[in-house]
């Protein structure tokens, strides 16, 4: 386990909280990804990304669905996400500094909707959640 059992508690909590509405706030980050840091749409040159756009929608419901994933798996990451994995580093061959940006935009997107939760505390926890999934996401460049 990477994240300690208090860091595992805090993430789950927050993931509670959110219920259904965690492909909403990944449809935001994705939205301040591309508003924020204009490189990453190159890698989405077949997608609207005007905001509001449906695809950009029906992408951050893909993205939630997979952190969702490693929340319930936060023991085996590797292995949850393994698929995932495989595809961006061989098929899409995302450079991995895009993957500092967009959980970057995730925390400010989270810490905008929960400010009374986002304790330093708070956080912490999720830099390091996010920061071990990108790692397993870009795991497997060579
Ligand atoms: C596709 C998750 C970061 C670029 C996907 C899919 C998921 C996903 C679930 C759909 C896979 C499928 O349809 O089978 C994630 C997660 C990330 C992440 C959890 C980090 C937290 C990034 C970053 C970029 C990126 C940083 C580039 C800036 C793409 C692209 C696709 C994709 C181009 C294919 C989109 C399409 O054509 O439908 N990702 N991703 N991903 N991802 Fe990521």
């Amino acid at each position: 386990m990477v994240l300690t059992e208090a860091e595992t508690a805090i993430v789950r909590a927050l993931w509670r909280k959110m219920g259904d509405n965690v492909g909403v706030y990944t449809t935001e980050a994705l939205e301040r990804t591309f508003a924020a840091f204009p490189s990453t749409k190159t890698y989405f040159p077949h997608f609207n990304l005007r905001p509001g756009s449906a695809q950009v929608k029906a992408h951050g419901k893909k993205v939630a669905a997979a952190l969702t994933q490693a929340v319930a798996h936060l023991d085996n990451v590797p292995g949850a996400l393994s698929a995932l994995s495989d595809l961006h580093a061989h098929r899409l061959r995302v450079d991995p500094v895009n993957f500092q940006l967009l959980a970057h935009c995730l925390l400010v997107t989270l810490a905008r909707h929960y400010p009374g939760d986002f304790s330093p505390t708070m956080h912490a926890s999720l830099d390091k959640f996010l920061s071990h999934v990108n790692s397993v996401l870009v795991s497997k460049y060579r």
